[in-house]
């Protein structure tokens, strides 16, 4: 394996650039570029044969570079995002190696930091990271620049796949570890034959990804050989790059799946400002860009900058909500499927889940356990009325909850948390069951609700006005069936099916096994509705007319049964197939498959498709779009090991079922949920 160094700057606006130099830098060992994905990208044929040839010579080892804050108030459990600037000069004014030369330079604040988690710290080499501070401007936060020591297995199990024995997988089963072995594996590992149209689609997925300093971090978002203005496609999202990650992890490439989650790791923690504002700290970003930017001085050489995106670039601003609670699901998902559980209980990866949780967790002016958000912070990251306690952050944060619970090394800095966890997982799941789902006996109900219900135990308790029932959904709803509604807060109950929403609730057993059922049973029933000619509809209906125009802000992108207004999204499918698999359905996923299968090689793989039936490609939607790809690829992974699915989604929790915190057993206020016992909650 070539040790070859490498030279690195993350640089964010309005905070500056932070330098990371290895041992055998490109400076002075390998004086070309670093593969970029957006340099390599517009190289001419020949230019891309001599480029490659750069690369071998270039070439990285699997180190992972990394960088933190120094300031170790910054990663305080429950700390606020108060700005320490002023602190934060003094500090490098201090630390700052006078003589130039690179080399380890603090030490206190790994062990500061390794004191939020002792029982994993202790194991970590102490010597083993070479800390680099550089300053880069005025407004520069420090940051701790580590570099891990060749020697230090960043695999985990390494011993185990050198010899190519076996890993053991957490239900009890083995893996052969050959399958980790290559960094890079140039054809699918799963020792079946593959078809023509899943070689097309490795191929494409393999030319997404997106390299920094050498190693694979993520795949970018498309990859549309036509797109002259590629916006932010040419970024790595968060959300975009799970089911890339899956496909990777399911064919035995955990390499750029871990480094994805260690860089973005890091970029959590960066310095965040949106006009002058500081949103909270454990904040992930939305995407993020690698870019090769010429040397100053150096002809020739070449630099790679991390650039984030918090939000503060994305179109209206909106809050990437879901990034963290994707990241933690998807560190879950590494441990269950490499059998590497260090990456997992590293300090640093221990803090950051902490930091996500502290977000979600902290107490504010809500009345109901479920995640207040403001509008797009979703897949939907654009105005759609989504905003308040939309079901797809509720679904996807219940997960984060319970891979937290799995994850999260208990002690004295956890406790608490833990118990908060436990406490909110209990009420979130009795509350999304309880009141967001709907199915025609609870129409029924709803037409009959008595309104301006003021006492305890009333039955409309969140004042829907029968009213709002909408007309598509008397005729719609099925005799048997049902699903979880879009939203809910105050007089407001948001019908619109939301397909992420309720898959994700199916996988992380957010609702019940009969209301899982349900669900898969009214996709079938609607499948002319919600599949049609390419799964699947990101939400129905769509809204049309005065409501498109007040609720979307006359978004002409999101026009009716268009993009996120129901458009259909191809990458749903892995989601769909999940869901399928958990319950016992698979042969409802292979039909999807089928039918998603037939048309995308052949129109690019878009992004999204319109019309009612999902007949044209969608008027704007990019080619090649990567998780539509990798989706698809993940389906078929799953679908051919249906067994690898099973580390994917989670089973009924009855101790969190048994738990009921609220205290209201007797007296004159009741436990709704003890009232409610005996139907919903538990089938
Ligand atoms: C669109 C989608 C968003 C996705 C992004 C990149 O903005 O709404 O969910 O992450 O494109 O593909």
């Amino acid at each position: 394996m070539n040790s070859g160094g490498c030279l690195g700057i993350s640089s964010m606006k309005p905070c500056s650039n932070i330098l990371i130099l290895g041992k055998k830098s490109s400076i002075f060992g390998c004086p070309f570029l670093l593969r970029g994905h957006s340099s390599e990208y517009n190289l001419s044929k020949s230019q891309f044969k001599f480029y490659s040839s750069i690369k071998a010579n270039c070439s990285h080892s699997r180190k992972t570079l990394g960088f933190r804050r120094v300031i170790d108030s910054n990663r305080r459990v429950f700390g606020g995002s108060g700005s320490n600037w002023g602190q934060s000069k003094v500090f490098l004014a201090d630390r700052v190696k006078k003589n130039g030369s690179f080399g380890s330079v603090v030490a206190n604040v790994a062990s500061n930091t390794r004191n939020n988690s002792n029982s994993v710290g202790s194991r970590l080499p102490e010597n083993s990271f070479e800390n680099i501070y550089i300053q880069g401007g005025f407004n520069v936060k420090p940051l701790i620049i580590e570099r891990i020591e060749e020697s230090q297995d960043l695999f985990g199990n390494d011993e185990a796949k050198r010899k190519g024995d076996e890993v053991k997988v957490d239900d009890g089963t083995f893996l052969d570890t050959d399958q980790f072995s290559e960094a890079e594996v140039s054809e699918p590992t799963l020792g079946i034959n593959v078809s023509e149209v899943e070689k097309e689609a490795w191929e494409l997925l393999r030319g997404a990804i997106v390299n920094y300093c050498g190693s694979p971090v993520g795949t970018v978002a498309a990859t549309d050989p036509a797109d002259k203005q590629p916006l932010n496609y040419d970024q790595v999202f968060i959300r975009d790059f799970v089911p890339s990650a899956l496909a990777f992890l399911l064919n035995g490439e955990a390499e750029i799946v871990k480094n994805f989650l260690l860089h973005t790791l890091q970029l959590q923690s960066w310095e965040k400002t949106v006009d002058c504002y500081s949103p909270g700290q454990g904040l992930m970003p939305a995407s993020f860009k690698v870019r090769s930017v010429p040397l100053n001085d150096r002809d020739g050489e070449f630099e790679d900058l991390l650039d984030p995106d918090f939000g503060e670039l994305a179109i209206g601003r909106v809050a990437p909500v879901d990034s963290g609670l994707w990241w933690i699901i998807l560190l879950r998902s590494y441990g269950k499927i490499t059998g590497d559980y260090s990456l997992q209980e590293r300090v640093d990866v221990q803090t950051g889940i902490r930091l996500i949780l502290n977000l979600c967790l902290t107490d504010g002016f809500d009345m109901f356990p479920t995640l207040l958000v403001t509008d797009g912070s979703c897949m939907i990251d654009r105005r759609m009325g989504i905003h308040g306690h939309p079901l797809e952050i509720q679904a996807l944060f219940y997960s984060a909850l319970r891979c937290s619970r799995e994850m999260l090394t208990v002690n004295d800095t956890t406790k608490n948390l833990v118990v908060a966890i436990n406490n909110r997982l209990s009420a979130l799941s009795f509350h999304v069951r309880e009141y967001y789902w709907v199915d025609l006996k609870k129409i029924n109900e709803i037409h009959r609700y008595k309104t301006e219900e003021y006492s305890s135990d009333a039955i409309n308790k969140f004042n829907i006005y029968p009213d709002q029932i909408p007309g598509w959904l008397v005729d719609w709803i099925p005799e048997s069936g049902g699903y979880l509604s879009g939203n809910l807060q105050p007089a407001h109950m948001d019908f619109r099916f939301f397909t992420l929403g309720n898959l994700w609730s199916v996988i992380s057993s957010l609702s019940t096994a009969r209301q899982s059922e349900g669900i898969l049973n009214l996709i079938e029933e609607k499948w002319d509705d919600l599949v049609a000619e390419m799964p699947l509809k990101i939400c129905y209906p769509a809204l049309e007319h005065d409501e498109w125009r007040i609720i979307t802000g006359g978004d002409p992108k999101n026009t009716p049964w268009s993009y996120h207004n129901g458009g259909s999204w191809p990458t749903l499918t892995w989601q769909f197939t999940l869901a399928c698999i958990k319950m016992g359905r698979p042969e409802l996923a292979r039909k999807a498959v089928a039918v998603a299968e037939q048309r995308l090689p052949g129109d690019s793989w878009p992004e999204y498709y319109d019309t009612k039936r999902g007949r044209f490609t969608g008027k704007q939607a990019r080619l090649q779009q990567t998780w539509t790809i990798a989706g698809y690829l993940t389906s078929k992974m799953l679908l051919r090991k249906p067994e690898m699915a099973s580390m994917l989604f989670w089973n009924e929790d009855y101790e969190v079922l048994e738990k009921c915190v609220c205290g209201l057993k007797t007296g004159r206020r009741n436990c709704s949920r003890l009232a409610a016992r005996s139907h919903i909650v538990i089938e």
